[in-house]
């Protein structure tokens, strides 16, 4: 209906300028040091990025999480960033498509596959919007915009500081053993900024999941977006918990050594750059996420803009490949590497 498209709208508008990263969250990477080696004995184009993901190749390891749509203006973001996945070899996500389930006319928002006829494409669902409408009404979302696949997103937290939030979250664990059934191998279990930890990872992958995002703790909060959105009791209770949940470093690092290699694990939240993209695919992750940097640079300067964010990331990831000596991600996860501070703490308690 109108009020979820509004929503969007006012979401969009918060994450454009507001103050949604909190400054005391940290996804900790900051304490992962990669380790310099100063003869690498490689060339910069040697260096070989191409990842699988839900069944094409990509040119590089990185997906465009999903963010958007049911709005004219949702709809320029997910065409933008669309494009600008397709001419990298990246992969893309649209966000919630809540509002195309309400209102079938709000489909065009979230139809991408003409400027990106073969980029790896992910819908995007919530688990309590899921379980409402079965797999059959999953899986009709994914056709519509012809997805390679579906994410399904989590976020309990920011329901809870949301005003019209769900506040029972019960039955979460059997629809997504259904959706595992029918999708297998396509469908992504996702956070949205509070993390994946590995005891909910490895229960997830004992139903079948074969895809899962962390996203962690340390760049978009979505309670702090409910905060600014609420008034009185709830805009202080979401105060509280704005800084609640797991850093990105220490949910991909314990996940991955909670499940098996045949895992595809995305690390996103609060991943700014492209040294930061190699620290968490030297942790363990297969793909590194992000959202609001590249949101923010395609709304300051449109389709050039955010492909020139990215050609900075992409550049410095490279850069992070060769100086740690590493041909692909596979001998970067070799390397080792120094592990301080407070995510040591985290590590030894995950
Ligand atoms: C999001 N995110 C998100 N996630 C999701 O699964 N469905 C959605 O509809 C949205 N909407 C959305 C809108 C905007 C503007 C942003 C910035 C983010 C969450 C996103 O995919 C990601 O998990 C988190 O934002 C963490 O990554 P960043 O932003 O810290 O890089």
């Amino acid at each position: 209906d109108e009020t979820t498209a509004r929503r969007k709208d006012a979401h969009l508008d918060l994450c454009a300028t507001g103050d949604v990263e909190p400054a005391q969250n940290s996804t900790l990477l900051e304490h992962v040091h990669l380790i310099h080696c100063a003869m690498p004995e490689l060339a910069a184009d040697e260096v070989d990025l191409t990842t699988p993901f839900l069944g094409k190749s990509l040119r590089a390891p990185l997906l465009v999480t999903g963010m958007t749509g049911g709005t004219e203006r949702a709809g320029v973001v997910n065409r933008d960033l669309a494009l600008l996945a397709e001419r990298h070899g990246l992969a893309f996500g649209v966000g919630s498509q809540r509002a195309m389930a309400e209102d079938a006319s709000r489909t065009a928002s979230y139809a991408v596959r003409d400027v990106a006829p073969t980029v790896a494409l992910l819908g995007n669902i919530g688990l309590y919007q899921a379980i409402g409408m079965g797999v059959d009404g999953v899986r009709r979302l994914a056709d519509a915009i012809g997805a390679d696949g579906m994410a399904l997103h989590l976020n309990a937290g920011q329901e809870l500081t949301q005003p019209e939030g769900d506040r029972d979250f019960r039955g979460g664990y059997r629809v997504v053993e259904e959706l595992a059934r029918a999708f297998g191998e396509r469908l992504l279990v996702k956070e949205t900024g509070c993390g994946i930890g590995p005891d909910v990872a490895r229960r997830l992958v004992e139903l079948g999941v074969r895809n899962v995002d962390v996203s962690g703790l340390g760049g978009t909060s979505w309670v702090r977006v409910e905060q600014l959105r609420a008034a009185g009791p709830q805009a202080q209770v979401g105060a509280e918990f704005s800084g609640w949940g797991i850093p990105t470093a220490a949910a991909i690092a314990s996940v991955r050594a909670a499940v098996g290699p045949e895992v595809r694990l995305v690390a996103s939240g609060g991943v700014r750059g492209g040294l930061e993209c190699a620290k968490v695919l030297a942790l363990g992750a297969d793909l590194a996420g992000m959202a609001l940097p590249l949101f923010r640079a395609q709304q300051q300067g449109g389709f050039a803009g955010a492909e020139e964010a990215l050609k900075v990331i992409l550049t410095a990831l490279r850069q992070a490949l060769v100086l740690t000596g590493s041909r692909n991600v596979a001998e970067l996860r070799r390397r080792p590497r120094v592990v301080s501070g407070a995510l040591k703490d985290w590590l030894a308690a995950l």
